[in-house]
């Protein structure tokens, strides 16, 4: 569950990050922002690179933000696009997401107001984990 005034603002700044996203290859701006277990929100849009797989999605932007941040309690990512239905993250992006929070709420939405809310554990029912490191990096 996420409050409907939560799930405002991390669409928000997911979509607010999307305008910052730098992608002339592709023209596919995508926008991301995550919600950690003590209330802050990091966001990124994502990066593309000359070298295409260099290109760094915009979920993985802001996971890296917060980690970044000293935040490694996930609860909840937004990821937004201009999609005609919400826009669900790719596969590498829900293993980096698993990495830290595999029961993560994920809330997909597109530009014209749509929104999709599951768990993490809906989309990657069986993430990789290293032997040894089964409970993950979280927190
Ligand atoms: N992209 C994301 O940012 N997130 C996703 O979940 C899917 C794809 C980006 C990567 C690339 O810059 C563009 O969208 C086209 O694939």
């Amino acid at each position: 569950m996420l409050h409907e005034a939560v799930r405002h603002q991390l669409i928000d700044r997911a979509r607010q990050a999307r305008e910052a996203a730098y992608a002339p290859y592709s023209n596919f701006k995508v926008g991301a922002a995550v919600l950690t277990a003590t209330g802050e929100i990091f966001s990124g849009g994502n990066i593309e690179n000359a070298s295409f797989g260099a290109t760094i999605c915009a979920e993985q932007v802001a996971i890296f933000a917060a980690v970044a941040g000293g935040c490694r309690d996930l609860t909840a990512l937004a990821v937004i696009a201009d999609t005609p239905d919400p826009i669900p993250p790719c596969g590498l992006c829900r293993q980096v997401l698993a990495e830290f929070n595999p029961d993560c709420q994920v809330l997909m939405a597109n530009m014209a107001g749509q929104w999709r809310l599951v768990n993490l554990k809906t989309l990657l029912p069986v993430a990789f984990r290293l032997p040894g490191r089964e409970k993950g990096a979280g927190s």
